[in-house]
Order: C-alpha cells, then structure tokens, then sequence
C-alpha cells in the first residue's frame, strides 16, 4: 500500500513506539486537568466507580475498536472507513462518521489549544520564579488576568499549536513517535514524583478517603453521561485521532494485550493526578469540588506556601504540557493525513489545520471574557452554557459516544466476524467472544438507552 509520494505506508518502529505513542493520545489534559476536577464536584469515589465501569464495558471496547479499523484500513478516517465498508458490503455509507470525528478534532483542539496554553504560562511563570512566597490575591489575579485577556490567552495559544504544528509537519517516526518517547517517560517520572511528594507533603488519608471511599452522590442521567463522556475523552475515542495511529501499528502488535497496556496507562495517570492534588487539597483545607479551577486557582494556591514552590509548580505545569502536546499532536494526525492523501505535505497540512484550530479557539478565548455571559444556545433551552462549555461538553458527551456506537457496529455487525478476529489477532476463544458480543450488543444498547434518557429527561 502507498501514500502518494509512492512510499510505504508510514508505521511506527516498534511495539514499545506504538504503545507509547498512543498512550500519549490517550493520556492528556483529561487526566491531569479533567479527571480529578469531573471527580472532585461529583464526590470522589462513587463517580469513579461509574466511571471505571463506563471504561472497563464502553469506552476500552469501542477504544480497540478504532485502533482495529486503522489496522484494517490503513489510511485516513474517511478513506480507511470507505474501504472497509466496501470489504464489508455495506450499503450505509460509514465515511460521514469519519467526517464528523475530523470536525470534531478540530473544535477539541481548539479549547485544548487554549488550556495548554494556560498551562504553559503557567510553567513559564513558576520557572521565572513565580508563586513560592505569593498571597492569595496575587494567584487569583494571575488566572483572572490570563482569562480577560483576550490578548494573552491567544498568544500562549498560539506557543503551544506552533509546537503542535511543528512535530506534526515531521514524519510519524521523527515527529508523533519520537515525542510520545521522549515525553511520555519524562512524565511518568515527573508524576511518580510528584505523588510521592503529595503524599507525604499532604493529607493522604483524606485523598485516599476521598476518591476511593463512598460518599453521598447524586445519582442521575448527567452523571452517568458525564461518566461516559469522561472515558471516551480520556481514551480520545471517537474522532479518529486513535483510528490514525492504529493504521500506523507495525504487524507485530498484539492489539489485545496492547490496548490492555494503554488503558491502563491512561487510568493510572488519572489516579496519579488525583493522588498529587487532593493530598495537597485537603491538607490546605481547600475545595476539592472546586471545578476547573481546581487546577489554575487552588492548586497554585497551595504552592505559594509549600516547600519549593516554585519548583514544584514548575514541574507540575511542564507535566501537562506534555500530556496535553501528546494529544493535540493526535487530535491533527487524522485530518493531516487526509490532506496528505490530497497531495500536500505534512508541513502545509498540519500548519494550515494549526490555523484553522486556532482561530476557533477564539470562540474559547471569548468564553473567558467577553462571551461570559453569553449562551449561544440559550433558546434551545441551553442556558447557562457559553460557547467553550458547548463544545466541550457536545463533543465528549455526544459526537464521541456516538462514534463510538458506529464504530461498535462495524465492527459488532458489518465486517466478518473472523476478518476482525485475524485482524486483532486474537485465538477464537471466549475474550474475543465477549469483546465481540459487547461491541454488537452492549456498547449501542447502553449508549442508546443514555441519550434517550437524556433526551426524555
Ligand atoms: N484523551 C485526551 C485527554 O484526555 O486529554 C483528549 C483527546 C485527545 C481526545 C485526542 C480526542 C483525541 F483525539
């Protein structure tokens, strides 16, 4: 098979690479910025259960999923999904969930664009020796400052997709696979250092109580949702970026034993998030329900007066930049490789994609400040919603999920059954009996019933 500067198909080096590189997908601002924020205003423990279950039965499935049909289609989304449905024989055309998804990177980067930038300001700040020493006030004032303006929040913004742009316009194995090596273990190591310091620093008790204990939780359709939405987020299922990457595994990958890895990869990070900043939370006696800001007001908070603040700031903040460049590096892969197959380089894709994510950005950007108070969608009974948490939260909580049904029955239904077996490959035997029954029947069913829910509700 060959691209269009008649080459080999691209795939990466090894399995390690593989691993690695979409760990790093997976792994991003959702874990470190979203999990214990999603986890700390819906009460701890119990949402995590939900949410190790909306992992474990849908999001890993429908996540090994998508990994197959790259495998199987070798190119992009749109085109790896024309060509399967054409081996299946389908009549329902399954480009269009492809097109969706690459719509959706778009709008994902372009909030994450913004957020990343926040962090990397935030980075920047503590290396120039920011927050060890400073009081309340001044720390508000830094996240108030970088939200009103407009100005600011752009430009480091714009920092961080030119550095998306820039290891995207290299090929898969000297641009997306060598940054998934080099940075995926830095923040390994980064982050076991930091929970070890939480942990002792901090109230662990009161963490390890907190997300692992039972506590009064309301229990209705939006949590479950937002539980479902957490975990297709978490995995980057759904828009194609993980069905890129899977078209670029070399033949030796096991995808099975793989995706096991990766997953839980992506949930230990989350934990190890939560474990770093609620020991410090609590023994601050501040607000783990706090929300989004959990991150860029209270957490800064409790490194003005801890030992080496700043430097501890420093690597917290150079963690989820990491985390977050691993990801929006995934989030342009698909459409980059659409637009490769069109003819043009890598370069010119990924900076023309880069622009394009930016300057949606700005609908983010307003958000924060000009926009605050406006819900686009307010007539349709949306109100309260500003434009950042509209697509946020219509992203994760719809297009994913969606995709996510689509790619089940492809799958659960459309291809031969012993073609996705041989694909993965997995012995006929009772693992790929039930993953196979789960994407067909359980993944749409539970999906379904959800939206019905909460369409009715
Ligand atoms: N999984 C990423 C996170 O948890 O931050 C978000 C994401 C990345 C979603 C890439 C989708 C994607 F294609």
């Amino acid at each position: 098979m060959s691209d269009t500067s008649g080459n080999a198909y691209p795939s990466f080096s090894s399995r390690l690479a593989f691993i690695l590189t979409t760990a790093g997908a997976a792994v991003g601002l959702g874990n470190v910025w979203g999990f214990p924020y999603v986890a700390g205003k819906n009460g701890g423990g119990g949402f995590l259960l939900l949410y190790l279950v909306a992992l474990a039965l849908v999001a890993a499935p429908a996540f090994m999923a998508e990994l197959l049909l790259g495998r199987m289609g070798k190119a992009s989304p749109p085109t790896a999904l024309r060509r399967l449905q054409a081996q299946a024989g389908s009549r329902v055309p399954w480009a269009p969930v492809a097109w969706m998804g690459l719509v959706a990177t778009i709008l994902i980067l372009s909030f994450y664009d913004v957020i990343a930038g926040q962090a990397l300001f935030y980075g920047w700040t503590a290396l120039t020796g920011g927050f060890a020493g400073w009081d309340a006030g001044a720390v508000t004032a830094l996240d108030t400052g970088f939200k009103a303006s407009p100005a600011m929040a752009a430009f480091w913004s714009a920092l961080f997709t030119a550095a998306t742009i820039g290891i995207v316009s290299f090929d898969i194995r000297s641009g997306l696979e060598r940054a998934g090596k080099i940075m995926m273990p830095a923040l390994f190591l980064m982050l076991i250092g930091l929970m070890v310091f939480a942990l002792v620093e901090g109230d662990a008790a009161a963490a390890f109580a907190f997300l692992f204990g039972f506590h009064d939780m309301r229990l209705d359709t939006g949590v479950v949702l937002e539980a479902v939405g957490q975990a297709f987020f978490t995995l980057s299922v759904g828009v194609g970026g993980i069905m890129t990457y899977g078209s670029y595994m070399g033949a030796d990958v096991r995808l099975p034993r793989a995706t096991l890895w990766i997953v839980a990869m992506d949930l230990a990070v989350a934990l190890m998030a939560g474990l770093v900043i609620f020991p410090l939370v609590f023994a601050h006696n501040l607000d783990a329900a706090a929300g989004p800001g959990l991150i860029f007001i209270t957490l800064p908070l409790i490194f003005t007066n801890i030992p080496a603040g700043a430097f501890v700031a420093f690597v917290f903040f150079l963690l989820l930049t990491f985390a977050a460049i691993t990801s929006s590096i995934s989030l342009m892969a698909p459409t980059v490789a659409r637009l490769q197959e069109a003819g043009w380089s890598r370069a010119r894709a990924a900076a023309t994609m880069g622009l394009i994510a930016f300057l949606c950005g700005f609908a983010t950007i307003w958000s924060f400040s000009d926009w605050q108070d406006f819900y686009p969608l307010a007539f349709l009974g949306l109100d309260g919603m500003t434009a950042f948490d509209l697509i946020r939260e219509g992203v994760s909580n719809f297009v994913l999920p969606l995709s996510g049904i689509a790619y089940a029955l492809m799958i659960g239904w459309w291809l031969k059954r012993d073609d996705v077996r041989k694909a993965l490959p997995a012995p006929d035997g009772a693992l790929f009996a039930i993953w196979y029954r789960v994407l067909g029947f359980l993944v749409p069913l539970a999906i379904g019933i959800l939206f019905l829910t909460a369409l009715v509700g």
